[in-house]
């Protein structure tokens, strides 16, 4: 692939890049020009396959029309009303979709919806949502909450203090929160299929937690039920349950983040069907508009929409919102998508091709410096052993000859994470494992 050609490339130095090495990047920039379906095209007119569904979020596949028209549509109809004090119909339209396919199915009554703009503002909203339910039930000194270590829940001073990465952490101050241990335990369940056997006890730590701080003053426990962006860790077999049970024990609810494994990314509409255990509250974004439009929303249980609605009838319940909570446009586009979601079954096609999935990434077992590969739904991650003195340097030069050979893969210190789009066919599956094994076999 050739990247000498500079005639489309634009002056890079005013865009300060997120989560970027800014200066590595603008010395070998990469940048895609155009998407459709599986692919990318970069500014050098070559096609990239999309491993990673853009960043976990373009479930359904680039370019879909559907939306596209369903944006234009609204834009010219209205392009922005507010959500204060005032409403438009299609905001309490989407939240009614949203309603009927809500974590958990009808008896969860988990189907009151409140609209963000990212999943960091899901995050903060459900944080927040949690601490006024505890106060309204006279539970006021619970305002602690408890992450996991490795959890990533957005760059909000609430997701970033529930959150346990420390680089997205040592700079700043936080709230008052706490740690479980993580679940990654390579030494027991390496190259496991599907979820790990060995771990249920680190749900414990929740017990522990309580056993130090006092449960009167923790309002929540949040997880990602299948961690993403630490580098894919699975719950092991009968933890989320676990989890579940001390938190009712001690009257602490229970948040799943589900802002990447919402919307068919582990073959049911949420990780909350795929483990049949509910959460009170979920966080959501990416895949609820297929990426093409910033939004979130937080689904909350109605016990905890019901202890807030009270007091005179003129008064705010939650002194919280966002001028995009229901953007109009961003609201169309959600509608449009949850349309081809379940036109094409695009929640549960993860589960058909699971098996297919799990194989081809298992195949690369043996392949150079692989310590662990972990898969479940469309989900999957490679770890590999660290260079000496150097750990991420190696699974970044895989993920930079990916790029040169046209894969899009994503990662995270060692590991190399996928999350194709849900519309992947079979054989990309097998191009996307062949390209990285050529690789890892190149790269030392
Ligand atoms: C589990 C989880 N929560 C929250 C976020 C933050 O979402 P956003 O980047 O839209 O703020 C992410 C992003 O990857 C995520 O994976």
């Amino acid at each position: 692939m050739d990247h000498s050609s500079k005639s489309n490339m634009p002056n890079l130095e005013n865009f300060w890049m997120p989560f970027t090495a800014n200066r590595q990047f603008k010395a070998a920039p990469r940048l895609l020009a155009s998407a459709q379906g599986m692919y990318y095209t970069d500014i050098d007119g070559n096609s990239i396959l999309d491993g990673t569904a853009g960043l976990w979020c373009v479930n359904a596949g680039h370019g879909r029309r559907r939306i596209t028209q369903a944006v234009e549509r609204q834009l010219s109809t209205m392009d922005f009303a507010p959500t204060f004090q005032m409403g438009h119909p299609i905001a309490f339209e989407f939240a009614e979709k949203l309603a009927a396919i809500a974590p958990g199915g009808p008896d969860a009554k988990l189907d009151r919806v409140f609209f963000t703009g990212s999943g960091s503002e899901s995050v903060d909203t459900a944080l927040k949502i949690a601490i006024a339910y505890q106060r309204s039930i006279g539970q006021g000194t619970r305002s602690r909450i408890i992450g996991r270590e490795k959890g990533y829940h957005g760059v909000g001073f609430g997701g970033i203090s529930v959150g346990g990465l420390v680089n997205n952490r040592r700079v700043f101050p936080q709230i008052p929160a706490d740690h479980m241990r993580h679940t990654l335990d390579v030494e027991h369940n390496a190259f496991s299929k599907g979820l790990p056997q060995h771990g249920v006890e680190l749900a414990e730590d929740l017990e522990r937690l309580v056993a130090l701080h006092g449960a009167e003053t923790i309002a929540a426990v949040i997880v990602e039920p299948m961690s993403g962006s630490a580098g894919v860790i699975l719950p092991p077999r009968g933890y989320l349950e676990r989890l579940r049970a001390i938190a009712d024990k001690h009257g602490i609810l229970l948040i799943y983040d589900e802002v990447i494994t919402g919307f068919g990314r582990l073959g049911k509409p949420f990780a909350t069907d795929y483990f049949g255990v509910v959460p009170d509250l979920v966080t959501t974004a990416k895949g609820i508009t297929n990426g093409a439009i910033p939004m979130g929303a937080v689904f909350a249980k109605r016990f905890v929409y019901d202890a807030m609605m009270h007091g005179p009838d003129n008064q705010i319940e939650l002194f919280h919102g966002y001028t995009y909570s229901g953007h109009p446009v961003a609201c169309a586009a959600g509608i449009a998508t949850l349309e081809i979601y379940q036109e094409e079954g695009l929640l549960y096609r993860a589960a058909e091709l699971e098996t297919i999935w799990q194989d081809a990434l298992h195949s690369l077992k043996g392949m150079p410096h692989v310590v662990d590969i972990r898969n479940l739904g469309l989900v999957g991650a490679i770890e590999l052993a660290p260079r000496d003195g150097a750990p991420g340097t190696r699974a970044y030069d895989v993920f930079v000859e990916c790029f040169r050979k046209g894969l899009l893969v994503r990662v995270t210190g060692d590991i190399i994470a996928l999350s194709p789009p849900l519309i992947i066919s079979a054989e990309e599956i097998g191009k996307i494992v062949s390209t990285l094994g050529e690789a890892l076999k190149q790269i030392g």
